[in-house]
């Protein structure tokens, strides 16, 4: 693990936690995600590695796009309850975000804590090193009173670390409904773990996707402009950079299908030939159907009985909810259950 306190204009600094060496396990664990992937019936390939240097541009584009409602409607509920968000603590809460990516959400966050509380520490957690200096630099240069301390790596990991050593209350912050990647088994399992950082005066705020009409959902995820095309076909060129594959990104489509049954937008990339793909960093040869398809991401939907049911098995329960005037998102802080 090394510690960085990156200097910054105007005399703040802010501080940045990253474990040593990690791109060689790293490129291992791709490797083997994506010889197993390719392997395996259906062919699959995991969402995580999406988020390279140019796959998190491209989400950046997506939350831009006009069909991504996602972002703008959960921004609004931030910037419209921002106050009641941060309330119930004496002293400022410290804010962990999990997957911070650029943070510019939880600036509305910030702003109303700083407003609040006067002082505030914020620890955003992140895979990606850039991300975190980036924003942490523009955290600070926006807000010259507040902390900040990053973390590099996987926030399961992360949180606990980050967890032990706090001296007070947090307000742990998992935004954009990236708790709907997960499969149904690995969201439960998350929240169980991160419901076991937390302690009575605590607070979970969690921002989720809610069920909607299928139209609506499958334009947001298959866009006119093509964006999140691109975002879908850059896992395949991110496996020819990295591990020397042979995909040919015209011979595949992108195609987001809407299951209701598992209320889930499938993102899939469908052989438009029958073809042989080659790649040695992974040492797999994966031969492909015209038609076939890899299945890399699932963007689950919920209702607020399915979220709070979700709480309830992790040991949580809902405080307080907020959700827009067309039923397309929400928020809502949770906190130990007292039952428990
Ligand atoms: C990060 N995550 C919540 C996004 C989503 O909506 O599932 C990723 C994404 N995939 C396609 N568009 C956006």
């Amino acid at each position: 693990m090394s510690l960085r306190t990156v200097p910054h204009a105007g005399g703040k600094s802010f501080t940045i936690l990253q474990p040593a060496g990690a791109s060689d396990s790293d490129r291992a664990a791709f490797a083997a995600s994506v010889r197993s992937g390719l392997l395996g019936t259906p062919k699959t390939l995991p969402w995580p590695y999406f988020y390279d240097e140019q796959g998190s541009r491209l989400f950046d584009q997506i939350c831009e796009l006009p069909e991504y409602y996602l972002t703008r409607t959960e921004d609004a509920l931030l910037q419209d309850h921002a106050d009641a968000l941060v309330a119930g603590w004496e002293s400022a809460p410290t804010l962990v975000e999990l997957g911070s990516g650029s943070a510019t959400k939880t600036r509305r966050l910030i702003g109303a804590a700083l407003r609040r509380y006067g002082t505030l520490h914020y620890v955003p957690i992140d895979v990606s090193p850039t991300f975190i200096e980036d924003s942490a630099a523009a955290l600070v240069r926006a807000f010259p009173s507040l902390r900040v301390t990053g973390h590099v790596g996987d926030y399961r990991s992360e949180l606990q670390r980050v967890a032990e050593r706090l001296p007070g209350p947090k307000l742990l912050i998992f935004l954009g409904s990236s708790l709907g990647n997960y499969e149904p088994d690995d969201a439960s399992s998350l929240l169980r773990q991160l419901a076991w950082t937390l302690n009575p005066a605590d607070r979970f705020l969690l921002g989720a996707d809610l069920d909607k009409d299928p139209a609506v959902l499958e334009a947001a995820y298959d866009d006119a402009q093509g964006v999140t095309a691109a975002f879908n076909l850059n896992l395949l060129a991110r496996i020819n950079r990295e591990l020397g594959g042979n995909f040919d990104l015209d011979r595949f489509a992108h195609q987001a299908r809407y299951d209701p049954q598992r209320r889930r937008i499938e993102m899939h990339l469908v052989s438009l030939a029958s073809q042989t793909v080659t790649v040695p960093g992974a040492r797999v040869t994966a031969t492909f159907a015209e038609g076939e398809s890899i299945h890399t991401e699932n963007s689950h939907k919920y209702t607020p009985d399915g979220l709070r049911a979700m709480a309830a098995a992790a040991g949580l329960e809902e405080e307080a909810a907020w959700t827009d005037a067309r039923g397309f998102f929400r928020l809502q802080r949770w906190r130990l259950s007292v039952r428990m």
